[in-house]
């Protein structure tokens, strides 16, 4: 029985008998709009931990259009049931008074992080993200927390941002889902029409071609030739193409083509913006 607090004060009456009979407590934390995606990742928790804890919220101070927010799908009635059938054991559902005092101020040191792909070309969002994610374990505590491989840097950032205030707990990287056409699952999906679905399909198809070029082309030659397969598709813009080691999130060269690679992308289609990656190698 998935049983909801709405408050931390709720959320810590229902995680003490666990706490205190020493259960495993893996956290996942969501904006809701479930889809497959997040239902695998509470599957992923359920391995790794006796108690499974799923939060939706979705974080005001991670947008940095406010169009987006206003537009975030919210269908919490469903979302609820999902994670009923998924056997998750507790929602936090707090509000944005719950979490939020007035004017409250977060800066949080995220290095390089902060100024590439996502972090310049969303700025504030990883202030938001970390911002959230900080009152987030400290309300769950988990042992564990789960994140997906759709959102890389977020995940590169949470790790940052753990090893940084040594917080007490581990991270797990789960694999992104997709739709049966390569899509990568998303919330923001649900604004796409059928055929905006489709074009964005191109994605993934152009970062598999990527993956399978890398033995014979330069990777700014891969870049390049990405950015233009993506521009010339139908209903496409691209916001950015790139190549980054997978393990220190840097700026990839021909150099140190040995070392794990990873193909990020940003693309909007229909007014949706969409992001996507694929590991290039081990
Ligand atoms: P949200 O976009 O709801 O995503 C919640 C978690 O689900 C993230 O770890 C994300 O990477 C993962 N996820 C989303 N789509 C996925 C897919 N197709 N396959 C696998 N995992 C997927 O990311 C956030 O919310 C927020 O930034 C949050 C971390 C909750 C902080 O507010």
């Amino acid at each position: 029985m998935l049983e909801i607090a709405k408050t931390k004060v709720a959320l810590q009456e229902l995680l003490q008998p666990h706490r205190r009979s020493g259960r495993r407590i893996a956290f996942v934390p969501t904006m809701g709009a479930l889809h497959r995606g997040h239902i695998a990742l509470v599957n992923g928790a359920k391995d790794l931990a006796d108690v499974v804890v799923c939060s939706i919220f979705v974080n005001p101070t991670q947008f940095n259009d406010p169009t987006d927010l206003e537009k975030y799908p919210r269908p919490i009635e469903r979302d609820i049931e999902l994670l009923e059938l998924a056997h998750c054991d507790i929602l936090f559902y707090p509000s944005v008074e719950e979490m939020y005092g007035t004017n409250e101020q977060w800066q949080m040191d995220l290095g390089e992080l902060e100024n590439v792909l996502e972090g310049l070309h969303r700025p504030g969002h990883f202030q938001g993200v970390t911002q959230v994610l900080k009152k987030l374990f400290d309300a769950v505590h988990p042992d564990i927390a789960c994140f997906g491989q759709k959102d890389f840097q977020q995940y590169k950032v949470v790790e940052y941002m753990v090893n940084r205030l040594k917080l007490p707990l581990r991270i797990e990287l789960c694999p992104t889902v997709r739709e049966p056409g390569g899509l990568a699952m998303s919330s923001r999906n649900i604004r796409l029409s059928a055929a905006g679905r489709e074009q964005a399909q191109q994605l993934y198809k152009v970062l598999k071609q990527t993956k399978a070029d890398l033995p014979r082309k330069t990777l700014a030659g891969l870049c390049e030739d990405a950015t233009q397969a993506l521009d010339n598709s139908p209903g496409i813009r691209v916001e950015y193409f790139a190549i980054f080691h997978a393990d220190d999130f840097t700026a990839a060269s021909e150099a140190s083509r040995g070392r794990p690679l990873i193909a990020l992308a940003a693309i909007w289609v229909e007014g949706v913006r969409l992001i996507d990656n694929l590991l290039l190698s081990p």
